[in-house]
């Protein structure tokens, strides 16, 4: 059976051949060159229709906001804009993309554990939806920022609580444990709180928790949204006014034909009705307060997939093959970095049967470029494209130029329209930041 539902939602075969649409994968990859990264929107709009039905869950007023990391262009900004999905950033990097695409500040809300003093004041400047405070240390800087600022407007700030939970999931991608480097313990957000309500140019008006990534089992994620209610409901008995609960994003997107399969509408319910329980349990009849998750994966990851073309194939002599690709650990770390699995296949003949396992690895110079240990494919020749389905979130966003290896293109496909949404990087762009040394 052919996993169709790791594969965007337009993926068909015509006459034996993977298409997206009208567009046959191996034909748009030998025109257009390889590696090359496609995303197709509608996949997007399924996913962030299928968040909406399950945030019907919520009683309350509910927000999507994508969590820029999992990946991030101009496009998406103005994709996402228009959609009036709000948006989670990082760094300065990921603020200034939004600014270029004309985001509404306000739909804006700023992480991390060491926010720089440059993203903080451009932040302040803009008057985002809110700074998630992440620690006391930062709540100094803030303080003195904001007042340095002249603020017309007193700064919105939301609490991130660190747990004490262990999240389901690879140890790089666990945030909420005791001893991680996110978020206050609900003792440094109790007294972040008063100093918020003591300062004149800041305000408190969320509370936030993020356990994980890529998780599967929800009750870990429920827990957290018992141990965020618990002190939203602290901080109101204290008088503060929360009106923002986010439980952060996390949800689980299956890679390979292994993976469990996961309805994404019916975790959402599952998380939306519990925090309403939990919320009703310990606040009675006070009006909830905007539920806003922050999926970044579950929103993108199906949407992309990433073309190669076949360089080279060595047989081994237990039958098993060896078959470089123009692709590397360059644009997709996740399996050097996580043992992330995936599957593959040849777009130009998926259904023929596959003569035994190969290694699917890259052109860099060493031995953990591999792409994917082991995939059952059919004959490979040189000249042959290879496709990788759910290549959406966290590849391009942690791409790197190692071995001076340059970005690929990136297309969307919208309707019936391809379109170039990042050019490839060319040799020009590496040069662009270096300056010689004097004769
Ligand atoms: N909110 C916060 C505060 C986060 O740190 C993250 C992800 C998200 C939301 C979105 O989580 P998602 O819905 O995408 O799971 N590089 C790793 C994933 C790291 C996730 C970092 N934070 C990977 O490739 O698996």
């Amino acid at each position: 059976m052919f996993p169709f539902h790791l594969w965007p939602l337009t993926a068909h075969f015509y006459r034996g051949r993977l298409y997206l649409r009208h567009l046959d994968l191996a034909d748009v990859a030998t025109e257009l060159g390889t590696p090359l990264y496609l995303y197709d929107a509608t996949t997007i709009e399924h996913a962030i229709a299928a968040y909406r039905r399950g945030l019907r869950a919520w009683p309350g007023e509910a927000r999507l906001a994508y969590a820029a990391k999992a990946w991030f262009t101009l496009a998406m900004a103005q994709f996402l804009d228009r959609r009036r999905l709000g948006l989670e950033v990082v760094s300065e990097g990921e603020l200034a993309i939004a600014e270029a695409a004309g985001f509404p500040p306000e739909s804006i809300h700023v992480h991390g554990n060491n926010k720089s003093p440059a993203l903080l004041r451009r932040a302040l400047e803009l008057g985002v939806g809110a700074i998630v405070l992440d620690n006391l240390d930062e709540l100094d800087r803030l303080e003195v920022l904001a007042a340095a600022q002249g603020l017309t407007t007193s700064q919105a700030i939301w609490l991130r609580l660190n747990p004490d939970l262990v999240a389901p999931t690879h140890p790089y991608r666990q945030t909420g444990h005791y001893g991680a480097k996110f978020g206050l313990s609900p003792d440094e957000a109790l007294t972040a709180a008063g100093r918020i309500a003591r300062h004149p140019d800041l305000k408190l008006v969320g509370v936030h928790v993020h356990i994980g990534s890529q998780i599967f089992d929800l009750e870990p994620i429920l827990a957290a949204c018992e141990r965020l209610i618990e002190l939203a409901t602290a901080l109101r008995q204290r008088g503060h006014v929360i009106r923002f609960l986010s439980p952060g994003g996390g949800l689980g997107q299956p890679y390979h034909p292994d993976d469990p399969r996961f309805d994404l509408v019916q975790a959402v319910e599952r998380v939306a009705r519990h925090c309403a329980e939990v919320w009703e349990r310990q606040n009675g009849r006070i009006e909830p307060p905007t539920l806003v998750l922050e999926p970044g994966r579950s929103l993108i990851a199906r949407a992309g997939v990433a073309l190669y073309t076949v360089g080279s194939v060595r047989r081994l002599a237990d039958g098993s093959r060896i078959v470089a690709v123009d692709g590397s650990m360059a644009d997709n770390i996740r399996p050097a970095l996580y043992g992330a699995r995936y599957t593959a296949c040849l777009p130009a003949r998926p259904l023929d049967a596959a003569s035994g396992p190969c290694r699917i690895v890259g052109p860099l110079c060493e031995s953990g470029d591999v792409l994917l240990p082991a995939v059952a494919l059919p004959d490979v020749r040189p000249g042959d494209i290879l496709a990788v389905p759910v290549s959406g979130a966290y590849q391009l966003s942690m791409a790197s130029n190692y071995n001076a290896a340059l970005a690929p293109a990136v297309y969307w496909l919208e309707d019936d329209h391809l379109l170039l949404i990042q050019r490839r990087q060319r040799p020009a762009d590496l040069l662009q930041r270096d300056l010689p040394l004097p004769p």
